[in-house]
């Protein structure tokens, strides 16, 4: 027997990706939902390369009731509204967003570092987990850990515009064509001009 997956957030660069890789390993799915904000509502999205169209369903009016696990790749803010309505359905959330991993409720989870964890998702019937450098960076760091147990990481990270999502790279792409043609290179997303430009700055500044 398969499992009912929703891929929320379905339409952007992660949610996409998570489709591809569903359907490239086989993940047993007996049905999947790809759901994205009323902007693509009725659009069609292939699931991986199998031929299988999925038509995009919004967010605010989906019911997770019957499903068995939400993939969400939304962002803070809606996953602040709907991952909860999911989890209160019966639907485990696995979170990409920031929202959760500092929850000490939720179990932040590499599941090649701390599989064990996992089980502390029965408290909220969600499961966050970290962003990507960090995932990458403890995964290294794990088998020294066991070796010679680490005291402190000194970290400098360099991300791509892609980590702002679609919005982002859109910025990068005008903003060239924009200064090869000689048109002003007005920022919108990033806080400053971000072609040929690097900016200390990722997300929101916290404490
Ligand atoms: N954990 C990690 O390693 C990792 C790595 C990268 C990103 N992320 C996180 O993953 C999330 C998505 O990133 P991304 O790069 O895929 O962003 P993106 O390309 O901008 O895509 C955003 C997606 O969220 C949907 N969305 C936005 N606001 C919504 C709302 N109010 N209601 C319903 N759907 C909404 C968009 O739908 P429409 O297309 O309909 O607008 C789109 O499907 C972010 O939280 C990001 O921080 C995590």
């Amino acid at each position: 027997m398969g499992y009912r997956v929703v891929v929320v957030g379905a339409t952007g660069n992660v949610g996409r990706e998570m489709l591809n890789i569903l359907a490239e390993r086989e993940f047993p799915c007996d049905e999947i939902a790809a759901v994205a904000s009323s902007r693509s509502t009725g659009d069609e999205l292939e699931y991986g390369e199998t031929g299988k169209m999925l038509k995009v369903k919004n967010l605010e009016h989906f019911d997770f009731t019957g499903w068995d696990m939400a993939l969400f790749a939304v962002g803070s803010e809606a996953t602040k509204t709907y991952a909860p309505k999911a989890a209160a359905a019966g639907c485990v959330v696995i979170d990409n967003s920031s929202l959760y991993r500092m929850d000490p409720d939720v179990p932040l989870v590499v599941p090649e570092v701390n599989p064990d964890a996992i089980g502390g998702y029965t408290a909220k019937n969600i499961i966050a987990n970290p962003n990507c450098s960090t995932a990458q960076m403890v995964v290294a760091l794990k088998p020294l850990h066991d070796a010679a147990k680490i005291k402190r990481v000194v970290v400098a990270t360099y991300q791509s515009v892609s980590g702002a999502g679609k919005d982002g790279m859109d910025e990068l792409f005008e903003q060239s064509r924009n200064i090869f043609v000689g048109d002003p290179a007005v920022p919108t997303k990033f806080t400053k001009q971000i072609a040929f430009n690097v900016i200390p700055h990722i997300d929101s500044f916290t404490g």
